[in-house]
């Protein structure tokens, strides 16, 4: 068992804290369990903690619950949040959560990161994406094996927790790959618990996920299997699950209609889809802001009446941001007609950064955005204007002047960009959207569709959306709008909720 402050608290001493007595049932309660929370912390130098919260559809879901919402658990990401779980020694401070009750968790930096860069981003996000360039890697070695066994003590930490936290009979909503073994251990504390856990990225395929020595596959797969519901973004990631499931673990799969059922070594666990919306009532209102209205006024000075081809992603391996620059300058190539026409807003974010490839990926959009900069631009004419500081104002700027949205990813769980993009532009755009990514499967007949690696393929995409007539594209946009709303983040949450208790 991990270090961790908490895990030597006597279970109970949760109840004190919230008021509760021990033995009180509280059936209704709901518990979340994620890696990252919903609030990180920066420290000053005269040592000063600064709360910094953050939004998505846990933190409106968790609050439309009032009293039935418990502790949401999490990992301290950083030395900030670290010193400022010890300084809470249990629970946050209510005023930095918004009053939601946080228990961030106090894991030792070097189980955390092997947990967190080691196994979760480095090997589960690459199986489940298929980044892997095979000839070299994966390579499951002894470093692997020790990276592996505080993947488990990080999981540990995670059940632990919740189990202290959870009144009797609670539900508990784990989230993510990162904690894929926590439905099992926690069942196992606390078989009164009612437990489900939700994928937010795609699932493998069997041939990718066999990547996996077996006995980690195994574990994987018992892991989220040891609850009593799996939910995911699309279908698609569910049956490929239940495949996995199915060829790994020799369980057996039926198919229940709005379910899948799983059965494994006596137990049944029912697989379910919920595909997150966009949130159209905050986009609508947040976008309209000042702050959004200024930076929407600088852009639109620099890039002029030029049309615009927009993305927004975290720079992320996954979201091909060096094949959409690729596609862009073939566009340019093929299509001379667009120079001095058009302009690529690409905003690529930082993101996991202590990963070397992700600072090798960054450097190598940087200098492909220069590349097409110094190639076709002109004196009054930039054809990429990448930013790589995040600034949400900003990226609401570029989606409501977006004439095209381009979101091509090699692989992605859902991709809310591309459901946001359409509920906010303000002449209608054009979606060129991936294949791959689970927003596909809501909104692929008014997107033009493509394949991630054709960059041939994607270009000519780019120049049909920019041909595209305007009444084409409205119309395309309305339906698309309606797509990405129809289950937004409240209803979402509330839906995997009633269906884990149903
Ligand atoms: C994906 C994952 C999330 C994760 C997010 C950001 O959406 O499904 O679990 O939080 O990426 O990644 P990060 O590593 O910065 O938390």
């Amino acid at each position: 068992m991990v270090t961790e402050r908490h895990g030597a608290e006597a279970p109970g001493t949760s109840d004190q804290r919230s008021g509760r007595q021990p033995g009180d049932r509280a059936p209704g309660q709901v518990l979340v369990a994620s890696n990252r929370g919903p609030v990180s912390y920066s420290l000053g130098e005269d040592g000063t903690l600064t709360a910094r919260r953050g939004g998505g559809g846990l933190v409106s879901g968790l609050s439309a619950l009032g009293d039935e919402a418990g502790t949401w658990v999490c990992a301290a990401l950083g030395e900030a949040d670290r010193e400022a779980a010890r300084r809470a020694g249990g629970t946050l401070d209510r005023e930095d959560t918004g009053g939601q009750s946080v228990r961030m968790l106090d894991i030792p930096a070097e189980t955390f990161d092997a947990a967190y860069n080691g196994i979760a981003n480095s090997v589960l996000w690459f199986v489940h994406h298929m980044l892997y360039q095979s000839p070299l890697e994966p390579v499951f070695d002894r470093g692997f094996e020790a990276r592996w066994e505080e993947f488990q003590r990080y999981n540990a930490a995670f059940a632990e927790a919740l189990a202290q936290e959870a009144a009797p009979g609670a539900t508990v909503l784990v989230q993510d790959y990162h904690l894929s073994l926590v439905p099992r251990l926690l069942h196992t504390l606390r078989p009164d618990l009612r437990v489900g856990h939700f994928s937010h990225t795609p699932w493998a395929p069997v041939d990718a996920f066999r990547l996996l020595p077996d006995p980690i596959a195994r574990q994987v797969l018992l892991g989220i299997l040891g609850g009593d519901r799996a939910a995911f973004l699309t279908w698609r990631w569910a049956e490929a699950f239940a495949a996995c499931c199915r060829e790994v673990l020799g369980a057996e799969v039926s198919d229940r209609g709005h379910e899948l059922h799983v059965s494994h070594d006596g137990h049944t666990t029912r697989i379910g889809v919920h595909g997150l919306g966009a949130d159209a009532a905050f986009l609508r209102e947040r976008s309209a802001r000042p702050d959004v209205d200024e930076r929407l006024a600088s852009l639109r000075e620099q890039i002029g009446d030029r049309r615009t081809v927009v993305r927004v992603d975290r720079t992320e391996l996954s979201k091909n941001i060096v094949r959409g620059l690729l596609a862009y300058e073939r566009l340019l190539e093929d299509h001379p007609e667009w120079h001095d026409r058009v302009v690529h807003i690409a905003f690529a974010y930082p993101s996991r950064q202590d990963l070397a490839i992700y600072r090798a990926y960054t450097e190598r959009v940087d200098e492909l955005a220069a590349a097409i900069n110094e190639r076709f631009g002109t004196a009054d004419w930039q054809p990429v204007v990448l930013h790589v500081k995040d600034d949400f104002a900003r990226s609401l700027a570029a989606y409501r002047m977006a004439d095209v949205a381009l979101v091509n990813p090699i692989r992605d769980g859902m991709n809310l960009v591309a459901k946001e993009i359409p509920v906010i532009s303000e002449e209608g755009c054009a979606l060129v959207l991936s294949r791959e990514a689970g927003a596909f499967e809501e909104m692929g007949d008014d997107a033009l569709a493509v394949n991630p690696y054709d960059i041939a393929g994607t270009a000519e995409a780019l120049h049909a959306a920019l041909v595209m007539p305007s009444g084409e594209r409205a119309d395309r946009t309305k339906r698309l709008a309606a797509a990405a709303t129809a289950l937004p983040p409240q209803s979402w949450f509330l839906a995997q909720l009633s269906a884990l208790r149903a």
